[in-house]
């Protein structure tokens, strides 16, 4: 639970913001259309759909939010019931002190003015006191369970969506951005912590307040009490345009709110390109406005509280002032007493205050559906490439690689690999050349089975990739790419990814294999030079010989190099490329390169176009085939070396 400086921390700044000037409600659509246009136009896709962000908050949880909510709460259960029971004790005892009070001058008082004896008084004082210790205590402990079982909640959300997003597939990651990633772990379980903070009790409090002062006025003086339930309707309607207003009003701020992290967000994570094409005054723009119109909504919304709160305490004062009235006057005829007439003064104020509480619950409730929703919505979401519960076990794979009948697509419609047959033996280094877009990655990516084809079957070694544990694909087949990324820690950290049980000697000497011991070495620590956050510190090509090592280490059956060697420079890449001879001797390898300098070490190259293989052969073969597609791209080669 956030400490209570934060809390009036905000609410100081709520109290601040709702003196600022008030934009009109109207127009508002237009801005969220508007700014969600250029957000999606930056980044040149939608950004946050806008179907998820107007998911609308209402009063009842959707089905999955409810079952998410519940299954949360399941271990709580015992926990649960003992808060509700001690949210009952404290507000029947703070129900139970206006009619005190009311027996303390109707029963205590009289006997003292008449002859000094103040027993009754001194016993009714006495159980006032225990009422407000019971009060207390039980206010105590509300807190202290509360807190617990908040806490424990909110922990296992964090544990569940963080794992649950690293489960996810590939091609869930390419639609759900990263900004939306952010917004979940951050604002999504912030609304849920707020509304546990504070909602749940102040609903409960609110109910029973609400319910026992309408049967207390009732019981101690019917024609009173009713006097005073006929302010309940007029309130019944200020309630009801708060709500009205506030739920459209704490929507758009919602919205606001995940827009301004994903513009955020996403302007940081690219920052590179931000810079490099100048973009930073457009999208200070575009922040600016998105912050400004969250500052508009926000300050809508607190003028919407402005009017509630006062409305509420008008209703309130006038009720008091006629129940003085009638009450005075039926107290000077003898009709009710004054200690009766002090309980319903005592009660009234009872009454109206839980009605503040709800303009602020619904704000939390509904920000707290909102992203509940949201939340089960994506740990309802389930990976398309999902590891067998029965896998065939395969050790270390020979390295056989075959195709049958693949078709593939990213999108439906649009076929990347339309039926693809292909057969690798093992041991053999296979090169992939073809255009920009023929579909040599998603080849790669496949057989890594980032993706599951759409028809037919892939194999290692005669196996469906779909039947084999994900230890062991992840054990035999390993893939090197462009963007080699590092992660936090050291160099001698990064390369043992590949092998997390090799000893120091070993890392060094896969350093070795590949080229890389060198510059390594001449680092200022060496080995232990901590490669700062996304290998900042080392060179493109160093990171490229860095991956090396790393694969190297792992010593897969099949390596898939795509692209690995385009930030090489020339002799680097010759270093490597004598490198790669061994690595690639002992093992089934797929190499895609721009460089036919690259292509040569190959056994075999394919010549893929549109999906589909349209020559098939040694580089000696195909680079003298009259017409052939490879020959041409050798020779055009060749020439730009001369
Ligand atoms: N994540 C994706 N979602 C949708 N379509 C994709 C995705 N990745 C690739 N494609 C499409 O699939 C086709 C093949 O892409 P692929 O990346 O395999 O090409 P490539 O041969 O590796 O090209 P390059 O030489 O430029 O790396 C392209 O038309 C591309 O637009
Ligand atoms: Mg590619």
């Amino acid at each position: 639970m956030s400490s209570p400086v934060q809390t009036k921390d905000a609410s100081r700044r709520k109290s601040r913001n709702a003196k600022a000037g008030l934009p009109r409600l109207g127009g508002l659509a237009e801005r969220v259309a508007e700014a969600e246009d250029n957000v999606k136009q930056w980044r040149g896709v939608g950004a946050e759909e806008s179907a998820e962000l107007s998911a609308r908050g209402s009063v009842f949880l959707k089905h999955r939010s409810r079952r998410l909510l519940g299954n949360l709460l399941a271990p709580h259960k015992a926990t649960v019931a003992v808060m509700i029971a001690v949210v009952v004790m404290e507000n029947a005892a703070r129900l139970a002190i206006p009619f005190l009070v009311s027996l303390g001058i109707d029963r205590g008082v009289p006997p003292i003015m008449d002859n000094g004896n103040a027993r009754t008084l001194i016993m009714i004082v006495l159980a006032m006191l225990v009422t407000i210790l019971v009060q207390g205590a039980s206010r105590i402990a509300f807190q202290w369970m509360s807190g617990r079982v908040g806490q424990d909640v909110l922990l296992e959300v964090r544990r569940r969506v963080f794992k649950h997003f690293q489960k996810l597939d590939v091609r869930f990651h390419d639609r759900y951005t990263s900004g939306r990633v952010v917004s979940r772990l951050t604002s999504d379980v912030e609304a849920i912590q707020e509304m546990l903070n504070g909602g749940f009790d102040s609903l409960i409090r609110a109910v029973l307040i609400l319910v026992g002062v309408g049967v207390m006025l009732l019981t101690m003086d019917l024609k009173l009490g009713i006097v005073c339930l006929l302010s309940f309707p007029v309130l019944m309607l200020l309630v009801r345009w708060f709500s009205v207003n506030s739920s459209k009003t704490y929507r758009k701020v919602r919205e606001f709110s995940a827009m301004v992290i994903v513009q955020f967000v996403e302007t940081m994570t690219g920052i590179r390109a931000v810079q490099a094409y100048r973009r930073e005054p457009r999208n200070a723009e575009i922040f600016e406005d998105l912050a400004g119109s969250y500052r508009d909504v926000n300050t809508t919304a607190f003028r919407l509280v402005a009017l509630f709160m006062p409305g509420v305490k008008l209703i309130g004062n006038i009720t008091i002032g006629i129940v003085v009235l009638y009450g005075g006057y039926r107290a000077l005829e003898g009709d009710l007493t004054i200690g009766v007439l002090t309980a319903f003064l005592l009660y009234l104020r009872m009454f109206f205050d839980p009605m503040q509480d709800i303009s602020q619950f619904y704000n939390l409730f509904q920000s707290a559906s909102a992203a509940l929703e949201k939340l089960s919505g994506v740990l309802e979401e389930q990976p398309t490439v999902v590891e067998t519960t029965n896998p065939t076990p395969i050790g270390r794979a020979r390295g056989r690689v075959e195709f049958e009948h693949v078709d593939f697509s990213y999108v439906e419609d649009r076929p990347v690999l339309p039926d693809l047959d292909l057969t690798i033996p093992e041991g053999q280094t296979v090169a992939l050349v073809g255009t920009t877009g023929a579909g040599k990655t998603t080849i790669a990516k496949m057989i890594s089975r980032f993706y599951d084809p759409t028809g037919g079957r892939i194999t290692l070694d005669g196996i469906d990739l779909r039947d084999l544990s994900d230890d062991d694909l992840r054990r035999n087949v390993v893939m090197v790419t462009q963007e080699n990324f590092m992660f936090d820690g050291t160099i001698a950290d990064n390369i043992l990814f590949g092998k997390p049980s090799a000893t120091r000697e070993e890392v060094i000497g896969a350093a070795k294999a590949v080229g890389a011991h060198e510059f390594i070495s001449a680092l200022p620590q060496g080995y232990d030079t901590d490669v700062e956050k996304r290998g900042g510190r080392l060179s493109a090509g160093q990171r490229q010989l860095v991956a090396f090592a790393r694969a190297f280490l792992a010593d897969p059956a099949v390596l898939i190099l795509d692209e690995a060697t385009s930030s090489l420079d020339i002799p680097s890449e010759r270093l490597v490329q004598q490198a790669l001879q061994t690595i690639l001797a002992s093992r089934t390898a797929v190499i895609i390169a721009h460089r036919l300098s690259t292509v040569e070490i190959a056994d075999r190259v394919l010549v893929l176009e549109h999906g589909r293989i349209i020559e098939d052969g040694s580089p000696a073969e195909l680079m003298h085939a009259e017409g052939g597609r490879y020959a041409a791209l050798y020779e055009a080669w060749e020439e730009s070396l001369a």
